[in-house]
Order: C-alpha cells, then structure tokens, then sequence
C-alpha cells in the first residue's frame, strides 16, 4: 500500500509537540512526511524541515506558502497537521479545509466558540475530515474504558472525576520563558491558559469514555502567579447529558506533580481508576469485591482496546503509541476503510470543548454562577 503525504504547520525544533507528532505519523509507515511549515521564523522552518528529510522545494517559510505550493500539486498531501499556537488555529485549518485538505488540528480547536462553529461548518460543507488531537483517547486502556461503559460494566454512571494537574510553570521567575509565556497571553492563547491547555484533555476524556456530554458547569479559576493574567489553576464542577456528576481539578503550579491526568469513573456496579503516568493499568472494582488490575495486553480486552494495543503485555507503551493509533485511524479514514471503525476526536468535539472553555472563563469571573456549557451550534431544540 502506498503511504500517503503528511504535512505540518508548527511543531518546529525543541517545541513541545511537534516531535510527538512526527513519531505517531511515522509508527504505523501509514504517512510519509513530505511537507512542512514548522517554526514562525521561516529560515529556521525551513531549515529544520529540510534535516528532518522533507524535500527542499517543500520546506516551506510559512503556511501560506506551503498551502499555495501544495495545492496545485498532483502529489499534494492528503493530511496536514496544524500544531502552531491556539490562536492561529482557526485561520490556518479554515484555510486548509477550504482548499480541501484533511487537517488534524491541535487542541484547543480556535479560541472562541464561534470559529469553532465556523470550522464544524466548513468540514460539513467540504466533506473533509478535521480531527482534534485529543490524543490521549488513542490509549488502549482509555479505549477499555470506554467500551467497559458503553457495555454496561459499570451499570449508570453517577460520577467522574477528572484531574489534569502539574506543577512545570510553577517557578514565578520562568514567567518570561518563551514557550511559557504565550500561554498566559489572552492574545495568543484566548480566554483561558490551564483550562485550555490541560484541564480541557481530562474534560474531553471524562466525555469520551462516558459518551455523555457536559451540559453545564461551574468553575473557580485562579492566576496564582499574580503577573499572568490568565488562569494557572481551576476547579470545575460539571454536569453531563447522561446524568453523570463531574468534578475536575487543573493547575500548572502544583509542584512535584509531572504529567497529572487521571480519570476515575463510579457507576452504580462499580468503579474505575486510570492515570497517564500508569497507562497499563485499570484499578477496577466491582460492586462488593476486591480492586482487580486490568493490564494492558490482556486477552479479555474489550476489541478497541485490543486492537489500539501494539506491544505485548508487560511492555510500556506510552503518548507516542497513543498519538499513533490516531494517526492510524485517521489513515483508516482517509482511505475509506472503516474495517476497524476508525476512531479519533473531531471538530464536533473541539467545538464542545471550546464551548466548555468559554463556560468556564465566563462562571469564573462571576463567582462561580452555573453555565450552559453546550455550543449553541449542537443544543438540541
Ligand atoms: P511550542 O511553543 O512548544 O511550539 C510551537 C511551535 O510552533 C514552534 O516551533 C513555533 O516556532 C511554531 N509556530 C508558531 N507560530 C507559527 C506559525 N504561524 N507558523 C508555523 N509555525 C509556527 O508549543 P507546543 O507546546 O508545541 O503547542 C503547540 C500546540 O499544541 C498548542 O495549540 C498546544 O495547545 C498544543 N499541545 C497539545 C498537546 C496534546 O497533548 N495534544 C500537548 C502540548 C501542546
């Protein structure tokens, strides 16, 4: 089979993500990377690009440059990756999409919830795939998780508790780092800093494996770095269309934490317990009876988590094999192969996010008061 032709934006030397991504592409020898627009210095993308293999003439200066030069090609690229800073997202996948690329934006999908309507639209109205790189739903064990739902294990889900809180921007005297500081700039990050970056993974995961929607939520957010003038810390309190009471708690400053995303999930014929930093692991406890551990691996894995599984139990498997199975099911999708019903976040759920993101922002900055946290585009009448 012929790999197809992956681009990206973003993602230039030393960024956070930009390696993540270009490992999870290459994994499964689905996508070859032959064009880039990596670093918002454009002798600097250029140059990067071209020692990470892609051809000169496609190491382009910027994304505008590299949308012009591929379109008209016979060998354009069937994927681009957008994995720049929040605020340019919208503008960037807008534009691929128009042209009729697939993209797969980073997460959080725009910085307000009206561009990630306009984005919605535009994959409906284009027909082409945008996917948001919620990328820890690839885990196997999230996957478990979900199908253990879905299955009825845990009969009705009454609670969930979402945790995705570390402590790296906690040195007041960073605040000026580069890679910091467009973070906690409303101009370059929107409305929300930690929620946005981080808390909105664990928001999106407690819906992904419940299958139920936030509905409407309460939050307290705080910058305890007094010289940022976004949130480093929140607590969210949430309700879901299924039912399900959620509770979410994200910072940057608490330190001695490192990566920090948990998940549990209660129902009334058990509960169930996952965190990042142990991804080969279920704490599982059926109603009166003992925790078991759901390994990684297993035999008795539900289907979705068999097959997102690459290595044989016992071996770690960490972010970049959970990147990969979505960049595997984005190949799947591409190509119109729906055998192992391809699964990866949409723009769908970027838009909930964002609408969640400005829920919280606006009950944080009156005191708490209860939000409908649903994009308008997607309330039911
Ligand atoms: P970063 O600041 O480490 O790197 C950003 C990169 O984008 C740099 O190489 C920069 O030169 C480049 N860039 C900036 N503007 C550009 C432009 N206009 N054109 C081309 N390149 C440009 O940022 P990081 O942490 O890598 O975050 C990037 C995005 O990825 C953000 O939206 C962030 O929220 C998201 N992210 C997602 C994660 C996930 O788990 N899904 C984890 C970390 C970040």
């Amino acid at each position: 089979m012929t790999k197809l032709r992956w681009g990206m934006i973003g993602g230039g030397e030393g960024s956070q993500i930009g390696p993540a991504h270009r490992f999870a592409a290459a994994l499964d020898s689905a996508f070859e990377f032959v064009a880039g627009a990596l670093d918002h210095r454009p002798e600097a993308g250029r140059d990067y690009a071209q020692r990470l293999g892609v051809p000169a003439d496609r190491a382009y200066g910027d994304w505008r440059e590299m949308l012009e030069g591929e379109k008209g090609r016979k060998d354009r690229i069937d994927l681009v990756t957008v994995a720049t800073p929040n605020s340019t997202h919208h503008e960037i996948t807008c534009a691929f999409l128009r042209e009729g690329f697939d993209v797969l934006c980073e997460k959080p999908l725009t910085t307000t919830v009206q561009e990630a309507e306009e984005i919605v639209r535009l994959a409906r109205e284009t027909g082409r795939i945008c996917a948001v790189n919620y990328g820890y739903t690839g885990y196997p064990l999230v996957r478990q998780m979900r199908a253990m739902v879905a299955a009825g294990d845990l009969g009705a889900i009454r609670l969930v508790k979402a945790e995705f809180a570390h402590g790296h921007h906690a040195d007041a005297a960073d605040a000026d780092n580069p890679r910091i500081r467009w973070r906690y700039d409303p101009k370059q990050a929107g409305i929300s800093a930690q929620f946005a970056d981080c808390g909105i993974h664990a928001m999106h995961m407690a819906s992904f494996v419940t299958g139920q929607a936030v509905d409407r939520l309460s939050a307290d957010a705080v910058a305890c770095i007094a010289s940022r003038e976004l949130e480093d810390d929140a607590m969210v309190n949430f309700r879901m269309d299924g039912g399900a009471v959620g509770r979410l708690w994200t910072s940057s400053v608490a330190v001695g934490r490192q990566h920090g995303l948990t998940l549990q999930v209660f129902g009334e014929k058990g509960g169930m317990a996952w965190a990042q930093e142990q991804p080969n692991q279920i704490d599982w406890t059926p109603l009166g009876q003992r925790t078991q551990i759901i390994e990684r691996g297993a035999a008795d894995l539900y289907p979705e988590a068999r097959r997102a599984s690459r290595v044989t139990v016992g071996h770690a498997e960490g972010m970049t094999l959970a990147f990969a199975n979505i960049y595997r099911d984005l190949a799947a999708a591409i190509r119109g192969d729906d055998t192992g019903a391809p699964l990866f976040p949409t723009a769908e759920d970027g838009l909930c996010s964002m609408a969640a993101i400005e829920a919280v922002a606006d009950s944080a900055r009156h005191d708490g008061q209860w939000r409908d946290a649903r994009p308008p585009m997607l309330r039911k009448a």
